[in-house]
């Protein structure tokens, strides 16, 4: 049975963040809980009601990737089980799917994108100038067509209710420093190759993906956050892919086309989603979950 929650509540444990998505809990000064809750976002505005199930699906994803990717990048898991770090009396099956311990880390201050395909601000960009984050690609390219090779196009991370903004590789330098830039950048194209390579194999094509990096300490680099999941790349089902549309997305297609539908401004609140739009979703989760990782939650 999958389990719905739309704001975590442990009382008791420091709260430090209530992302979009994911609560973050301290747990010491190296450790953290985050919570995948069940909020969706989109267009940036986090909407009213849930989607069931959807942070243990997020969550599960991300667990996958992570531990196929660990022999190419260290990531944030700790092993640490979490009835020996939740508060005493909580509701342990509300969480266990859903919750990670992690290592807690500074956050490089970039989203550190790859690229293998020409879409959504990338295509926004090459069509402006020929280029995108500095990098010049060849004359010609249509939406959604493959590239010569996968990029990898940094963008800062913007302040709430604002868009990030894709920077160039030396801007990035400018603000982190080239040895770290150039680990970010090499583990970033390595993680986004590997997993696309698996992905493809299963019929799914992954036309970009969005990392997150921290260091610890002693400035050792970990991949932290979320991995390859719907809400951090693109999946595209291999067979209606076509070149010069937009192809379908996998998770919050059915959601973006019944937003288009309302006379909605796109700003805080958002309107509340019909129980079969939120149906759909949730199966779209499930089916990316299934597809790519072989596992399902209900
Ligand atoms: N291991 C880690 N150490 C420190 N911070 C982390 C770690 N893993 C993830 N984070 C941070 O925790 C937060 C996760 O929350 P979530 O993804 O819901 O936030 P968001 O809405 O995407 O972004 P924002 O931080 O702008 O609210 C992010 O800010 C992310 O950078
Ligand atoms: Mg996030």
């Amino acid at each position: 049975m999958s389990t719905t929650l739309l704001q975590s509540n442990l009382p008791g444990l420091e709260l430090i963040h209530r992302g979009k998505v994911r609560d973050v809990y301290a747990l010491s000064d190296d450790r953290l809980l985050m919570v995948a809750t069940d909020r969706l976002s989109a267009f940036d505005v986090v909407l009213p009601n849930p989607i069931p199930g959807k942070g243990e699906m997020l969550t599960q994803i991300s667990n996958f990737w992570f531990g196929k990717t660990a022999h190419l990048v260290p990531n944030h898991l700790l092993d640490v089980p979490l009835a020996e770090v939740l508060p005493p009396g909580t509701d342990l099956a509300l969480y266990e799917k859903r919750a990670v311990v992690t290592r807690r880390l500074k956050p490089v201050p970039v989203e550190a994108i790859a690229r293998g395909y020409l879409i959504g601000s990338g295509w926004k960009d090459y069509r402006a100038t020929g280029a995108l984050c500095g990098i010049t690609l060849p004359a010609g390219l249509q939406q959604a067509q493959q590239l010569p090779e996968p990029i990898f196009t940094p963008s800062t991370k913007a302040a709430v209710g604002d868009h990030d903004q894709n920077v160039s590789y030396a801007v990035m330098v400018d603000a982190v420093g080239a040895d770290l830039a150039g680990q970010v950048r090499e583990a970033t194209l390595a993680i986004y190759q590997w997993a696309a390579a698996y992905a493809a194999e299963r019929g799914i094509i992954i036309a970009d993906t969005k990392l997150e990096f921290g260091t610890d300490a002693s400035g050792k680099l970990y991949v932290m956050d979320e991995m390859l999941t719907p809400d951090s790349s693109r999946f595209w089902p291999a067979d209606e892919y076509r070149v010069g549309i937009s192809p379908p997305s996998y998770d919050k297609q059915f959601v973006r086309d019944w937003l288009e539908t309302q006379d909605w401004n796109k700003t805080a609140p958002g309107p509340v989603i019909p129980d079969e739009v939120i149906a759909r979703t949730a199966a779209k989760y499930g089916e990316a979950l299934h597809k790519l990782a072989g596992i399902r939650l209900d």
